[in-house]
């Protein structure tokens, strides 16, 4: 498949198939990954591939709570968990299905993705709203993962709900100080492959000079 290719069709698969992948595919996939660019080139990514059932099991029970408080906050019609409003929705119907997290026993990798803040220049980390500019050093390594999987016929997804329940997770995953969860990715051999992707075009997103300027068009 040609890069271009890649880029246009490489959608979320929450859906796989039984199929294991090896160690040798897993390190291969982060041997690719790790070309990824990063802030300074400081590679701030630590990755813990998670094979023990019951870590997956008590990852996924962290996570379950977090994925019933965004689905009750979506239905409220917000983006759930923005930093500029978000109303916490009054109710939260718990253990809601999640393709995820009810087959994470299954999922043929788990791969949770920490940032060594350190390594990270916090470029927007004094401006009186949440920083996004970390993160930039972390995520284009998450989407190589995605992309080298892609490479050898694998789908998957990366996740964030971790993130919201991170001191939780710190004994478990043995999280060193001054890091931060980023992601967890699943990957397998996708049920199928979603290549027709809903994405805005161009003329929504790009203005010529300023952000109030005119349609950027060809
Ligand atoms: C930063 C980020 C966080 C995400 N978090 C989650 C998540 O917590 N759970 C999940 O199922 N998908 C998550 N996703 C996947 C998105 O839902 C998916 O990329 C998006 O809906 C587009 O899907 P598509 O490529 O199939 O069109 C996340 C994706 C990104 C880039």
């Amino acid at each position: 498949m040609d890069l271009t290719s890649a880029l246009r069709t490489t959608g979320a698969v929450r859906r796989f198939t039984a199929e294991a992948v090896d160690r040798v595919t897993i390190a291969a996939i982060l041997d690719d990954a790790r070309f990824a660019p990063s802030g300074g080139n400081r590679q701030p990514w630590r990755v813990a591939v998670v094979e023990d059932p019951l870590l997956r099991r008590q990852l996924a029970a962290m996570m379950r709570p977090v994925w019933d408080e965004y689905l009750a906050a979506a239905a409220t019609g917000q983006t759930p968990f923005n930093t500029v409003a978000f109303e916490p929705p009054a109710t939260v119907p718990s253990g809601q299905p999640n393709e995820l997290l009810d087959h994470i026993d299954d999922i043929a990798a788990v791969l949770v993705v920490a940032a060594d803040l350190r390594r990270i220049a916090l470029m927007d980390g004094r401006l009186d709203r949440a920083p996004i500019t970390g993160g930039a050093s972390v995520y284009p390594f998450c989407w190589s993962v995605l992309l080298a999987a892609r490479a050898r016929g694998l789908g998957g997804v990366m996740t964030t709900f971790l993130s919201r329940v991170e001191p939780a997770a710190v004994a478990f995953l043995g999280l060193p100080p001054d890091h931060a969860l980023a992601a967890t990715i699943f990957l397998g051999r996708p049920e199928h492959q979603p290549t027709r992707l809903r994405r805005e075009e161009v003329a929504t997103f790009t203005t010529v000079d300023r952000f109030d300027g005119g349609v950027f068009s060809s």
